[in-house]
């Protein structure tokens, strides 16, 4: 294999940039050459790729975003949409391919994979919501972005005996909740994993005014429901007057933590070795610290749990 070509898909998360630069530094050492797929699955329909030089991918490191930029692509679920996509590919030369996304990318990495052209996948997405990985690159990232945000919100907070409903990303899933709820020291954290009751909320909420706690967070997974909808019914059960605020994109923004660095570095470098000695069909994971493979159906097919130990933390210690 002498020539492998690396693309970013779906939503972008802060260290896709340094999974970027790793897979293609990994190629340098091994005196193989490496190619950007632009916009993801629809730059490899259109054949749109740039030759990823030492120089390309130099000063990358720490930028949030992606310098393949990304894309959701439609036209490669059709098969003629694949079928042209590998027909590029094999016109380029490109003998592998590397796919930095979530879950949904995997698909499409999958589909190339059993049409004969090897991949592997690399998990990159805030909401940490894929199976075979403790953490996806970004993650970290996201929640401490948040986390940073929050810790504006509770002086505001404190200083008008507020509710504050803040309202995270994280699809449909609750990682990036739990993770940032523990984190912010949140009294109330709903996650669309669990069942809600608005009225035990209310009940919780009373409970820490008794408490005669200053202010109270919760933290809201967008999964559940939108914020303003949980203002309403905290207002129509308990007659409260909650403040809302919406992360949104803010949280998939910025430079990636150090961690997010190591591990894009990490996972991206291990892509492209597990390329070059013939792998393919994998996605890799970093499991308690250590880098492995695992079949990406397994992305899909695996539902990832939260964890309950953070989840009973943000009850004791609230
Ligand atoms: O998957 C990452 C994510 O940021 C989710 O947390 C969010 O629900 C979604 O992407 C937003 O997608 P889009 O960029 O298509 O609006």
């Amino acid at each position: 294999m002498d020539r492998i070509a690396v693309l970013t898909s779906g939503g972008d998360s802060p260290g896709m940039n340094a999974a970027i630069r790793a897979v293609a530094r990994t190629c340098f050492f091994n005196d193989k050459e490496c190619v950007g797929v632009m916009r993801g699955y629809e730059g490899l329909i259109d054949g749109d790729y740039i030759p990823l030089t030492r120089s390309a991918v130099g000063g990358i490191i720490h930028r949030g975003g992606t310098i393949l930029k990304t894309a959701r692509s439609e036209r490669f679920t059709t098969p003629e949409g694949c079928q042209e996509a590998l027909r590029r590919m094999r016109e380029a030369g490109i003998e592998g391919l590397v796919v930095i996304g979530g879950d949904g990318s995997f698909h499409g990495a999958k589909a190339l994979h059993d049409m004969g052209m090897p991949v592997i996948g690399v998990p990159g997405t805030i909401d940490n919501d894929v199976a075979g990985t403790d953490e996806t690159i970004g993650f970290d990232t996201a929640v401490n972005t948040a986390l940073e945000a929050i810790i504006r919100l509770r002086d505001t907070a404190s200083s008008h005996d507020r509710l504050f409903i803040v309202e995270v990303m994280g699809r449909n899933a609750g990682f990036l909740a739990l993770e940032i709820a523990v984190a912010s020291g949140a009294e109330y954290v709903a996650v669309p994993e669990l069942p809600l009751s608005i009225g035990n909320l209310c009940q919780r909420l009373r409970l820490s005014q008794e408490k005669k706690k200053s202010h109270t967070l919760i933290i809201l997974a967008e999964g559940v429901m939108p914020a303003n909808e949980m203002k309403a019914k905290l207002q129509d059960t308990g007659g409260y007057d909650a403040r809302v605020t919406v992360l949104g994109y803010i949280q998939r923004g910025g430079s990636p933590t150090s961690f997010d660095v190591v591990l894009a570095s990490r996972m991206g470098a291990y892509a492209a070795e597990s390329l070059l000695i013939g792998k393919s069909g994998f996605m890799v994971g970093n499991v308690n610290h250590r880098m492995v493979l695992s079949p990406l159906e397994r992305s899909w097919s695996e539902h990832k749990t939260l964890s309950p130990e953070l989840l009973g933390l943000v009850d004791k210690l609230n």
